[in-house]
This record gives C-alpha cells, sequence and structure tokens, in this order.
C-alpha cells in the first residue's frame, strides 16, 4: 500500500520534531528523523505513518503507543482499523491524510484515543464522544447483554407457564430507565437491540444529556428516547414516569471509592468528568440512591441491573437487608470478564397492600 509523496513530503516534514507546534510537543523520533528528511521521492505507507507516530508516542510515555496511532492513521484514511483499510481507501482519502497532524498531538497531551477520534464504538453502535462526557468501557457492554439474556430468558418462561410470577409483557415493549447516561451508550444499544422498547434517560451533567441527544438523533432512535436533565437525587422523581412505571432500571453509575480517585490514569483525571467516577467514601453514595428510589419508578417484579465496584455485592446485600422496606433483593452476581463480581441483579418483589 505504497502511496506517492510529493506534496506529502512538506507535509510530513510539518509533523517531525524540528518543525512547526510539534517541535515543542515531541521528543524526537531520530530514526524517523533520519528516514523522512533524507529523500523527497521516497514514498510513504499508512504502515510508515503508524510506525512513526508509534515512536513519537512511546518517547512521549503514551499509553497504548501502537495500538493509539493505528486508531488515529485509520481514522484519518477512513477507516475502523488498521486492519481495514484497503489500498482504495488510501488513494481516496489522501488529501485528508493529515488530519493527523492536529489528532496526533492531542493525543501527545494525554487525551483519551476516544476523543481525540471523536467517537467510539460501542456494542454495534458508533456513538459520538466529546470531553468530559465519561467513555463507555468494554466491561459495561456485558451490562447490556445481561439485560438481553435476561429479557430473552422471561419471553420463554413468560410463553410457558409462569404467567402468575411474570406480569403479562406490555404489548408496546419493556420501558427502560437509566440513570447516568454520558453518550447514552447503554440506553440506544438497549433500544436498537429491543426494537420494541422505550427509554428514559438522565443525567446530571447537561454535556452529556446533550451528547445522548446528538446520538440518538445519529441513530434515528430519537422518538423511542426521552432524555432529562435530572440529578437523582431531586426530589422530583414524577417526570421518571413518562411511560409509566418502568419496567427495567440500569445504570453504571459512579462507583469508585473516594480514595481510589487518585489511583486513575492521568488520562482519566485529566481529561473525564471526575463525578461520573466518584460515589464517595465507600462507592456507594450514588447506588443507595438508586436502590431508594427504585421502588417508586419500579413495577412489581421489575428487574434493576448495576455496574459495581468488586467489593459492592456484598455492601448491597447487607444494605437491601437493613432495609426491607424497599421491597429489593439481590437475585444474581455477575462476573465481568476478568472474573470480578461486576454486575448485580435485583429484582422489587411485590409489596403486601
Ligand atoms: C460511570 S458514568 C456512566 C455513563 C454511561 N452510562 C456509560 O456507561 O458509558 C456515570 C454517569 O452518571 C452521571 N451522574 C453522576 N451523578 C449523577 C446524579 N446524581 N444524577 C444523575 N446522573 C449522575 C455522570 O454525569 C455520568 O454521566
Amino acid at each position: 500500500m505504497k502511496v506517492p509523496v510529493s506534496a506529502l513530503y512538506e507535509k510530513l516534514l510539518c509533523l517531525l520534531p524540528h518543525h512547526g507546534l510539534l517541535g515543542s510537543l515531541l521528543n524526537p523520533c531520530p530514526r524517523l528523523l533520519r528516514q523522512y528528511s533524507c529523500s523527497k521521492t521516497e514514498l510513504v505507507t499508512a504502515t510508515d505513518l503508524i510506525s512513526y507516530w508509534k515512536d513519537v508516542f512511546e518517547a512521549n510515555e503514551i499509553p497504548e503507543a501502537q495500538a493509539s496511532s493505528e486508531y488515529i492513521v485509520s481514522h484519518v484514511l477512513g477507516a475502523k482499523t488498521f486492519q481495514s483499510l484497503n489500498a482504495s481507501n488510501i488513494a481516496r482519502y489522501f488529501t485528508l491524510l493529515f488530519r493527523e497532524q492536529s489528532l496526533c498531538p492531542k493525543r501527545i497531551s494525554k487525551m483519551p484515543v476516544q476523543y481525540v477520534l471523536g467517537e467510539w464504538d460501542f456494542q454495534d453502535l458508533t456513538l459520538k464522544m466529546k470531553p468530559p462526557v465519561f467513555i463507555p468501557r468494554p466491561e459495561t457492554e456485558e451490562l447490556v447483554s445481561l439485560v438481553l439474556k435476561d429479557k430473552y430468558k422471561k419471553k420463554k418462561l413468560s410463553s410457558a407457564c409462569c404467567r402468575d410470577i411474570w406480569q403479562p409483557p406490555d404489548p408496546l415493549g419493556p420501558v427502560i430507565l437509566e440513570i447516568g447516561c454520558g453518550s447514552g451508550a447503554i440506553a440506544l444499544s438497549l433500544l436498537r437491540k429491543l426494537p420494541q422498547s422505550r427509554a428514559i434517560a438522565i443525567d446530571k451533567l447537561e454535556t452529556a444529556v446533550n451528547l445522548t441527544k446528538e446520538n440518538a438523533e445519529r441513530l434515528q432512535l430519537q422518538k423511542r428516547i426521552k432524555i432529562l436533565h435530572h440529578d437523582v437525587f431531586s426530589s422530583s422523581w414524577e417526570c421518571l414516569l413518562h411511560w409509566g412505571l418502568v419496567d427495567i432500571i440500569i445504570s453504571n453509575p459512579p462507583y469508585v471509592f473516594h480514595e481510589d480517585m487518585s489511583h486513575l490514569a492521568p488520562e482519566i483525571l485529566r481529561y473525564e468528568d471526575l463525578g461520573a467516577l466518584e460515589g464517595g467514601h465507600d462507592g456507594m453514595t450514588i447506588i443507595k440512591e438508586i436502590l431508594n428510589l427504585a421502588p417508586y419508578i419500579l413495577k412489581d417484579f421489575g428487574s434493576m441491573f448495576l455496574e459495581v465496584d468488586p467489593r459492592h455485592p456484598k455492601m448491597v446485600k447487607n444494605w437491601l437487608h437493613s432495609h426491607p422496606d424497599l421491597s429489593l433483593f439481590v437475585s444474581a452476581t455477575h462476573k465481568d470478564f476478568c472474573g470480578k463480581p461486576r454486575f448485580l441483579h435485583i429484582q422489587k418483589y411485590k409489596r403486601r397492600s
């Protein structure tokens, strides 16, 4: 995949450490400096560019240097991954190639690659990303999969013999409430996978609310989602009943213990909203508020799915034991791909009247 390099040569020189803006940012990368400075007739491949930026990132101690370089160069060339690039891509996007001039310095300033690209994939959706809105993490994809598995299981059960356990399914599909929607990753994936569902998504951060709205519109899901700028600690919760009581509450709340915050990667601390991460001294501040709210919002036998810290499943079980008035119980704990207890399935039982 060789790319001819006439006008390109000048631009490449600008990318090198002794030139322009980057000069002040980069540690030099002598091998490439020599390679790119020697001959104007040299051909440059996408692989060369990736290798160049990988070296620069490494020299600047940027984590995941190879992956970052591949993502940025491929993105500039119009592909998701380096493996999916082909020769015609390179020819077609050649004039755009040097957008990396503006993207790579952002990565060198330790901006997460998701913000650098301005988009990221979650499940089978491509979502817009914007600092400081929380970047969806891979384990949260498992949280979405758990809900889908549970819906499938319940559908099978309700069509068999257990009509006395589960309420008859709503012909309009489940109503889902997501607390702390960020970019909209969870709610929008569920809407896409459950075509008859409707969702309410709330976040206390206005930028997150706006980003979820933008993502919903880009994915043409806006008619089935109500997105609200709302704090879970607010005393008014009636607005959450836009479509009546809900079947499912789902949340990946801020759950990092206060004392663990300082151990987070510098990229996270510098760019992501810390209000999306910190859950108070025991990581439970928002979790407890969601549990307090749930009985007013959930249908009887409704489900709640939470992503938590591995220390939380025991703490939540104990806390619910001491709050029997909430009519909630932990029906299952699921492990993440690292084998850590990460997801809670909590259910509401029918209150005695
Ligand atoms: C860990 S992020 C999860 C974002 C998204 N659901 C995801 O998984 O990518 C937590 C989100 O909760 C929001 N949040 C924090 N405190 C909140 C509160 N009191 N009320 C509503 N949302 C809150 C944050 O703004 C943030 O967007």
